[in-house]
């Protein structure tokens, strides 16, 4: 939600800024600026509506201005004020000594309004409706000579989310940025520094980095030494982190789990069709290392320090937004299942804001892709405030939500750009089956039953392989109703989770209105929207209540809708209800592991449907991948 990214160092910076946003752009898409110290001592800012490219070319436009080496920039996802160059960043403000103050923000100022009008009765003149422009008027007001002091005096008398870079033009070499409950990575390259809101913007500079805390602000100076500037003299730099009250803090800082070919298209149209395609070799890796035949076990080194926690835990909640969420809804019926402890999946948005109970014994699960998003977070704080352990089942290595919990178990899929989760969902279902097998296989699971799941858990990446082969036929089948701009999407048990992550990812990148709910509840209202050729995918697996979904996709056809359904190998029966070029067969696993083969046919008949309609699938309308405010 909002990238940001900003560069002090020996380059050119504004093609370094270029290459960052579009990194970012994933975050939010609807306009980008920069703002660049030329060589002509002045600050150059330039902002336009859309896409980078847009930027991009103004950019080139103004090449000659923009010829310096330290700069910030900004791709937009809209909170306070339309999409328009005036509310696009940078936001910049004027110093009582005439110098520019420049800042590009991601997150959101709460006491916004009360500030600008204290900036207004002091002279300063807005231009925006972003919330934004309060920090650098702020930052402009108490600039006196110390750009590092002027941000965190400014900071003290703001409250709300930031993530934000700053720099002034009568310091050529400083960049000051600073971290409230927006993510915030800073690199350290050779003789530059580059910050950025996810390291996709950093790892083409360096694997050093830092991720900054809340409350934090780091100082970052590159540069010639004085004035041996022009004479080539040597190059240094300083790097400083304090709190925003000045106390000096330390930094740790790691290598960075990424490479720069997780993160190209390699081919693919989209990075949604790529991380769909690559899930055989994501989830491999998510399972690497963790499966060990002969000790019968699952081996998670991230929670082995808390086993007796984890297994004499009375209570798991677990929590996430969107895909997440639904990957927790499988995971409270793994835990029941397979570890046979209570669990509930909650909305961390409302979990948070409704007093829950946290009695003791209770540990809380945050399932995040990014580990950013801000309501996980929040509901993540609330339980731990009231006593609860904290496990983090989260992919982005080093992500806030890795850093606020007591234990955790990373994805290890690879970065997810696609704004669409798609592999994220299927490692987190992943790992929350390794969890309950973790904690079943120490209480009440059989030796036997552990060692059938461990080898089913072996095969999947080969069943997802045989899934995604039959890409081309789904598209085919989804070409016959992707005209239909209503459908329902429906499952029992494990695959209910399946059908309601199907719904939304149809309607996040097609824009069809999708709705997903348990096969049952139906015919509790929603019949009602049942007409001649509306599309209902089943999922219709075989197990335990196979006859039951089967009854349900009678009472719909009887009605003339038209059914799409997913199956398993083998099962000729289905196709007395289901066209056979409308049937997606998926091998036959045990029923507690079937979402991580169902889930998969239900991605590619989004992305076919939302490219059949002409639709960015990367970038999808009003969304960002990462939603960083409530
Ligand atoms: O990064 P997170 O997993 O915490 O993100 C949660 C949701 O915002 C995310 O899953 C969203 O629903 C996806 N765009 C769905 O495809």
């Amino acid at each position: 939600m909002c990238g940001i990214v900003a560069y002090v160092g020996s380059k050119t910076v504004a093609p370094l800024l270029l290459e960052g946003l579009k990194r970012l752009e994933y975050r939010g898409y609807d306009s980008a600026g920069m703002a660049v110290k030329g060589s002509d001592g002045k600050l150059h800012v330039q902002r336009s509506v859309g896409r980078v490219a847009n930027l991009q070319k103004l950019v080139e436009e103004h090449e000659g201005q923009l010829d310096g080496s330290i700069g910030i920039a900004h791709t937009r996802w809209a909170t306070h004020g339309e999409p328009s160059v005036e509310n696009a960043h940078p936001h910049v403000g004027t110093t009582k000594d005439g110098h520019t103050v420049a800042v590009v923000h991601n997150g959101i100022i709460e006491n916004y309004v009360s500030v600008r009008k204290y900036l207004e009765g002091k002279g300063h003149v807005f231009y925006s409706e972003t919330d934004t422009e309060v920090i650098s008027k702020l930052v402009a007001e108490l600039y006196d000579g110390d750009l590092e002091s002027a941000v965190q005096r400014a900071l003290q008398e703001i409250s709300g989310a930031y993530a934000i870079a700053v720099m002034v033009d009568a310091w050529p070499h400083t960049l000051v940025c600073a971290r409230k409950g927006s993510p915030l990575i800073v690199g350290i390259a050779d003789n530059a520094y580059v910050v950025a809101s996810d390291a996709s913007a950093i790892v083409s500079h360096t694997t050093q980095v830092f991720a900054l805390e809340d409350y934090q602000v780091v100082k970052l100076c590159a540069g010639a030494e004085d004035k041996l500037t022009e004479k080539g003299g040597p190059w240094s730099t300083e790097l400083r982190t304090t709190t925003i009250d000045n106390v000096p803090v330390d930094h740790e800082v790691t290598e960075l789990e990424m490479n720069l070919d997780q993160i190209e298209l390699g081919g693919y149209p989209h990075y949604m069709l790529k991380e769909i395609m690559e899930q055989p070799t994501s989830i491999r890796n998510c399972l690497r290392g963790r499966i060990d035949k002969r000790e019968n076990r699952i081996v998670l080194g991230g929670i082995d320090e808390f086993k007796r926690e984890l297994v004499r835990a009375k209570r798991y909640i677990l929590t996430g937004q969107g895909t997440a969420y639904h990957a927790g809804l499988i995971g409270e019926y793994l835990f029941e299942d397979l570890a046979r402890v209570p669990a509930r999946c909650e909305y961390a948005s409302e979990f948070r804001y409704r007093n829950p109970i946290i009695e003791d014994g209770t540990i809380i699960c945050a399932v995040s892709q990014s580990g950013e998003t801000a309501d996980t977070l929040a509901a993540l704080g609330e339980a731990r405030e009231r006593g609860a352990m904290a496990l983090g089942v989260v992919n982005a290595v080093g992500s806030t939500i890795s850093r606020e919990t007591d234990a955790g178990v990373y994805l290890h899929v690879g970065p997810e750009i696609g704004v669409a989760s798609t592999k994220a969902f299927v490692g987190q279902v992943t790992v929350l089956a390794m969890l309950a097998l973790y904690i079943g296989r120490r209480k009440h699971l059989s030796n036997e039953s552990v060692a059938h799941y461990l080898d089913q858990l072996d095969l999947i990446p080969g069943h997802i392989e045989k899934v995604l082969e039959q890409s081309e036929f789904i598209r085919k089948s989804v070409e016959q109703v992707v005209d239909r701009d209503n459908w329902l999407f429906l499952g029992r048990g494990y695959n209910y989770p399946v059908a309601i992550e199907g719904a939304l990812k149809l309607k996040e990148i097609s824009y069809i209105h999708a709705e997903g709910m348990p096969a049952a509840e139906m015919k509790h209202g929603p019949i009602a929207l049942i007409e001649e050729g509306m599309p209902v995918v089943f999922v219709a697996t075989k197990g335990t209540q196979y006859e039951k979904v089967i009854s349900n996709i009678e009472e719909v056809r009887a009605r003339g809708g038209k059914i799409l359904a997913v199956a398993t190998e083998g099962d000729t029966d289905i196709t007395q209800y289901a066209s056979p070029d409308c049937v997606f067969y998926v091998p036959d696993v045990p029923e507690a592991l079937q979402p991580l083969v169902t889930s998969v046919p239900l991605q590619l008949l989004a992305y076919h449907a939302a490219v059949l309609r002409g639709h960015d699938v990367d970038k999808p309308r009003n969304l960002a991948k990462s939603v960083t405010v409530e």
